[in-house]
């Protein structure tokens, strides 16, 4: 991962996905044609203080709104998140932050804090909150929605 991983900007890579976004970077499955402005403008904004991220190479973003990315966040190849994905430290007294494999995927919400390591190919469903290190090739899901019949 080390020997692939470049030093990229955050928000350089969110503006050059968007730049291209008739390649399916962003998002595959969705029209950024009429939208493009105004996801251009937020996206800048929401990840301006995120702009030191070490990712590596194929990084996409799925409707990347509310996305915090602690800029001592180091990740590998094909990773991918999506929206109201934080990843992080946790807090004043322990400012280390996650080292995510190869081939990681991130439902949205997912919050993945502290000094922990994510293996490659691993798979965290959404809303999941990560503080346990997770060995390759693993799935992950948070807690499920219980019903409750209250009449
Ligand atoms: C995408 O949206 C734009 C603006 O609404 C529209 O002109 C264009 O035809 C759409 N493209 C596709 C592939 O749906
Ligand atoms: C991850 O998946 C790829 C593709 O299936 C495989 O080549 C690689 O060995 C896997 N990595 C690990 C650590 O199992």
């Amino acid at each position: 991962m080390a020997a692939a991983a470049l030093r990229l900007a955050v928000l350089a890579v969110a503006i050059g996905a968007l730049v291209a976004s008739s390649s399916a970077a962003v998002c595959p499955h969705a029209n950024h044609t009429a939208p493009f402005a105004a996801d251009f403008t937020m996206l800048q904004h929401q990840l301006r203080g995120t702009a030191a991220a070490t990712i590596g190479r194929r990084f996409t973003i799925h409707h990347g709104y509310a996305v915090v990315i602690n800029k001592f966040v180091v990740a590998g190849d094909d990773f991918t998140i999506r929206h109201a994905v934080t990843i992080g430290n946790r807090g004043p007294d322990s400012l280390a932050c996650p080292v995510i494999g190869n081939n990681v995927e991130l439902g949205a919400n997912v919050v993945i804090i502290g000094d922990i390591t994510i293996g490659n190919n691993v798979t965290i469903g959404a809303g999941s909150v990560v503080l346990d290190s997770i060995p390759d090739n693993a799935l992950v899901v948070g807690e499920k929605a219980r019903v409750k019949v209250i009449k």
